[in-house]
This record gives C-alpha cells, sequence and structure tokens, in this order.
C-alpha cells in the first residue's frame, strides 16, 4: 500500500468515528462515547494529513505545520479550560467564523496557484477549469458570509453589540439583490476569471453574511447559531473540493447537513419560519419593542417569598440564564429538598431555549442532582399552571414571556413559552427590571399576581432557605405536610 492510499485509508477511518460520534452525541447515555470517537477522528485525520504532507513538502515547511497545530492546540486548549458555561454559544459563534475564514483563504489561494501555474503545469486540466473557478468562486462566498455572520453572532451573543434586530429599508430586497448579484458573477467568473471579480464576491459575501445575521433579533439566536454551523460545514466542504481532500468533503457535509437539520427542528419548536430565519428575517417586519408603559411591578422580600412557600402545596421552577450566570443551582436544588421534604410538590419547567445553550438548563439541574424525574419539558408542564400555588422564575425573562403569546407585535411573538403567568402567585428572581436576551420588555413583571425579589439570584435562594429555617425553628411554617390550600400574598390576584 503507498503512503497516498494509507492516508487515504485513515481518512475514511476518521469520517466513520465521525459518523459515530454524532450518533453517540444523540443521547445523553452514549454523549461521552461520542466524544471520545470525536476525539479519536480528529486525531487520526491530523496524523494522516500531516504524515502525508511530510512526504510531498520541505521538511522546513512540515516543521512550520508542527508549529502552527502546536500554538492553535495550546490557545484551544487554554481557551477550552477557561471558559463558563454561559460563554459557550459565543465560543462555538468565534470557531465557526475560524472554519469561514479558512475557505476564504483556500478559495484565495487555489485561485493563485492556478493562475500562477495552472497553465504550464497542469494544476487543474484544461476541461475542468471552469469547475474550479465556480468551485472557487462558491467556496468564497459560503466562507465569507459564515465569517461575518459568526463574528456578529458573536458579538450579540457576547453582549458586545445590542442583540434588537436590524432593520434596513427594503432588508429583504437588499439580500435577494445580494444573492442574485452573486449568481452573475459566477457565471461571468467561470468564463472570464479576474482578481476584480475576486474581490468582488469577497466583498459581497462578507456584507451579505454580516446583514443576514445582524437583521436576526436576540430570541431567534438559538436558530442562528445552528444554522451558522450549518454554513461553516459546507464552507469545509467546498474547501475539501479545492484542496481535493475527501476527508473535509465528508466531515463538512456531515456537519452542514446536521447543522441544517438541527435548525429546522429549533425553526419548528420555536414557532418560525425556517426560510425566514436563513434568509435573515426574511419577511418580518419591524417589530414593537414593548417599552410602552406597563404600569407598576411589585417587589417582595425572602422572607414574604418563605411565607408564601411555607404555605404553598405545588411550586414549579422556571430557570433561565440568570440561574446559570449566578450558578443558583445548587441551592435551587438545596430548596427543592427543603420544600419536598415538607410535602409541597414541586416540578422544574424547562423551556427548550432557555439559558443559552439546548440544555443548559438540564446539565446545570443534573449537575445538581435535581432528580430527573421531576424536570420536564416545556410542553408536559404547561397546562399545569393554573393549578399551581406558586412559581418561581429564576433567571428566566424571554422564556416566561406572555407577550410571546399575547402581543402579535412582539419581536417575540408566536414563540412559545412557559405560561408562568397563569399560576396563583408568581416570584420573578432578578437584579433589575432589565429585559432578557431578546431585548422585549415583559409584562409578566407587572401582573398583580407577580412579585419580583431583587438581587443576585443565589444570594436569594440562599435567603429564601435561611428565612424557611427561621420560620421553623419559630414553629410559624410546618414541618411537613404543606400548606393547606393555596398560598395568597398581600393583594394576590389577577
Ligand atoms: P433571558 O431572557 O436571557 O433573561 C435572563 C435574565 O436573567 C435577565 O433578565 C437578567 O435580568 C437575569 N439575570 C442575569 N444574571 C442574573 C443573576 N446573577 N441573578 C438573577 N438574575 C440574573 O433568559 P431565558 O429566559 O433563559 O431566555 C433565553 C434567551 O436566550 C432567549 O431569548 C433565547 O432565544 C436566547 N438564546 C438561547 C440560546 C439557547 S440554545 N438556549 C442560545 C442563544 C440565545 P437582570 O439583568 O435584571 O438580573
Amino acid at each position: 500500500m503507498t503512503a497516498t492510499t494509507s492516508a487515504q485509508a485513515a481518512h475514511l477511518v476518521a469520517a466513520l468515528l465521525f459518523i459515530l460520534s454524532l450518533a453517540g452525541l444523540s443521547q445523553h447515555r452514549t454523549s461521552r462515547a461520542g466524544v471520545v470517537f470525536g476525539i479519536a477522528g480528529m486525531a487520526l485525520a491530523l496524523l494522516a494529513t500531516v504524515v502525508l504532507a511530510a512526504l510531498e513538502i520541505s521538511a522546513t515547511a512540515i516543521l512550520l505545520i508542527l508549529v502552527a497545530m502546536a500554538i492553535g492546540g495550546a490557545a484551544g486548549l487554554w481557551r477550552a479550560r477557561q471558559v463558563a458555561m454561559t460563554e459557550m454559544p459565543e465560543l462555538i459563534a468565534i470557531l465557526h467564523s475560524f472554519v469561514g475564514v479558512a475557505a476564504v483563504l483556500v478559495g484565495w489561494n487555489s485561485y493563485f496557484e492556478v493562475e500562477a501555474k495552472g497553465a504550464a503545469q497542469h494544476v487543474v486540466p484544461a476541461e475542468l477549469l471552469s469547475i474550479h473557478h465556480a468551485e472557487v468562486f462558491i467556496g468564497i462566498f459560503i466562507g465569507a458570509v459564515t465569517f461575518t455572520g459568526s463574528v456578529v453572532a458573536f458579538l450579540k451573543l457576547s453582549a458586545r453589540i445590542k442583540s434588537q434586530p436590524l432593520m434596513l429599508p427594503g432588508k429583504n430586497l437588499l439580500n435577494l439583490g445580494a444573492l442574485a448579484a452573486f449568481l452573475v458573477l459566477t457565471v461571468w467568473f467561470t468564463i472570464a476569471p479576474s482578481l476584480g471579480l475576486m474581490i468582488a464576491v469577497t466583498v459581497l459575501a462578507l456584507a451579505l453574511g454580516l446583514h443576514l445575521v445582524a437583521a436576526i433579533g436576540g430570541g431567534d439566536m438559538p436558530v442562528v447559531v445552528s444554522m451558522l454551523n450549518s454554513y461553516s460545514g459546507w464552507a469545509a466542504a467546498a474547501a475539501g473540493f479545492l484542496l481535493d481532500n475527501n476527508l473535509l468533503i465528508v466531515t463538512g457535509a456531515l456537519v452542514g447537513s446536521s447543522g441544517a437539520y438541527l435548525s429546522y427542528i429549533m425553526c419548528k419548536g420555536m414557532n418560525r419560519s425556517f426560510i425566514s430565519v436563513i434568509a435573515g428575517g426574511f419577511g418580518i417586519e419591524a417589530p414593537s419593542s414593548g417599552d410602552d408603559d406597563q404600569g407598576e411591578h411589585r417587589e417582595t422580600s425572602a422572607e414574604e417569598a418563605a411565607e408564601l412557600l411555607g404555605a404553598a402545596t405545588s411550586v414549579i421552577i422556571t430557570p433561565g440564564y440568570g440561574m446559570a450566570v449566578a450558578q443558583a443551582q445548587h441551592p435551587v436544588a438545596e430548596l427543592t429538598r427543603t420544600l419536598r421534604e415538607r410535602g409541597v410538590e414541586v416540578r422544574f419547567g424547562v423551556h427548550p431555549v432557555a439559558g443559552r445553550l439546548p440544555g443548559h438548563m438540564n446539565v446545570l439541574l443534573a449537575e445538581a442532582k435535581v432528580p430527573y424525574d421531576i424536570v420536564l419539558e416545556m410542553d408536559e408542564i404547561n397546562d399545569d399552571f393554573p393549578q399551581t400555588s406558586v412559581v418561581l422564575v429564576i433567571g428566566a425573562n424571554d422564556t416566561v414571556n406572555p407577550a410571546a403569546a399575547e402581543d402579535p407585535s412582539s419581536p417575540i411573538a408566536g414563540m412559545p413559552v412557559l405560561h408562568a403567568w397563569e399560576a396563583e402567585n408568581v416570584i420573578v428572581f432578578k437584579r433589575s427590571m432589565a429585559s432578557g436576551y431578546a431585548g422585549v420588555q415583559n409584562p409578566l413583571f407587572f401582573r398583580e399576581n407577580t412579585s419580583m425579589l431583587f438581587g443576585d439570584a443565589k444570594q436569594s435562594v440562599e435567603n429564601i432557605l435561611r428565612a424557611l429555617d427561621d420560620a421553623m425553628s419559630a414553629g410559624t411554617v410546618q414541618a411537613s405536610g404543606g400548606g393547606a390550600g393555596t398560598a395568597q400574598p398581600a393583594g394576590a390576584g389577577r
């Protein structure tokens, strides 16, 4: 077997390991094995690529590649060890931008290589030259859209820029115009390639990526992240065609198609049009900010909250991003144990996009050893809110916003949310009246049955635990059996 066929065999095995990795990652039980398959596949792919390259290029070039790999690997390891769970989506977004920029550079390199020696050294057979030109153009286009789109997603997710959608006049026409221009330029380039066209397509795609993601509102960002994941896969596949690398083609297609399918599932779950989101909010009109006067909100204290909980028969906890920021999951689990020991029915209602990652809340609650059987999905618990004494909204905001269900002009209109407002009493744990990720005011905070418990969520839950203990010692709260009937704070009711 020659070195080339050995490397191709290794690439094939690596591709199979990536498929096993995807299969493993699809279930909790097998996810660790999925990660191990992924690491093994990537290690094998890198080894085969470097060994193959070592046979074809100079020792100095190989040394440079190894130095670059060591620097990249060390930077990746350092960042991965440092990153907080809440920062994962922004890390993923910036990593997608690297794939995008790599695809652009591969495209440009391929163009220059063929221009410089194509005719003389038959880098590309003459009859395939037009196809090669199209590959270069398409690869650069997808890569550049992925690059700027991912950078904007990174800036939005890390709150470096506002998450509200950018609403340029005629934004849909701008996107359609850019796509039409790309098609015309591609045909032109395959007939008469030139540096000017290369620059034109790069600038066009960079601008389109920027606009596509800037036009998406905060509430739809989870879909955008998985969509950019898909784009980065197609960008890698395009680079694979240019580099004649089968592994890159297969892996890119796997990432591209699985990312596209995930985006589709998320759009369905969030009642969004898939086409509208991938087309940069196509057809979505300028939303109202929901900032109009909502009336007065009411504040409560940890002691009052403890009193309410002491008299409750059923409690639903709806956790959100703020619980992750405050790292409040452990005291929340402690509060759950305390209330259950006193005979109160406690359950969790988890929204599919609560937090900043799919499954974010489930991971935190599992880490704090909250029993799985009391952690319910939104659809499983939404009908139970009207029969619930108290809902504790811990650091959630957009995912419990009634405007999504009641205000058709809201930017999050139509997104399914947890119907927390239907419960007898709602206590919202947050630090201020600030809006959630989507930048939309939440009318729940102004309802008559809602009280705001301001402060860091972890501190507030710990204060409630102390107040419950004190009340127990003083004998004002029953040791078990919960309250008789539904609790009512002063002035509660709808
Ligand atoms: P958000 O709407 O993001 O609201 C979180 C709330 O937590 C904020 O209003 C904030 O208010 C509060 N908070 C922050 N730090 C806190 C602390 N230390 N203690 C107490 N409260 C704190 O949360 P959500 O309901 O989970 O919704 C998630 C949003 O993120 C959705 O719009 C979703 O589309 C988007 N998103 C989700 C994902 C995925 S896949 N899950 C990915 C990207 C984006 P204060 O500042 O007043 O405290």
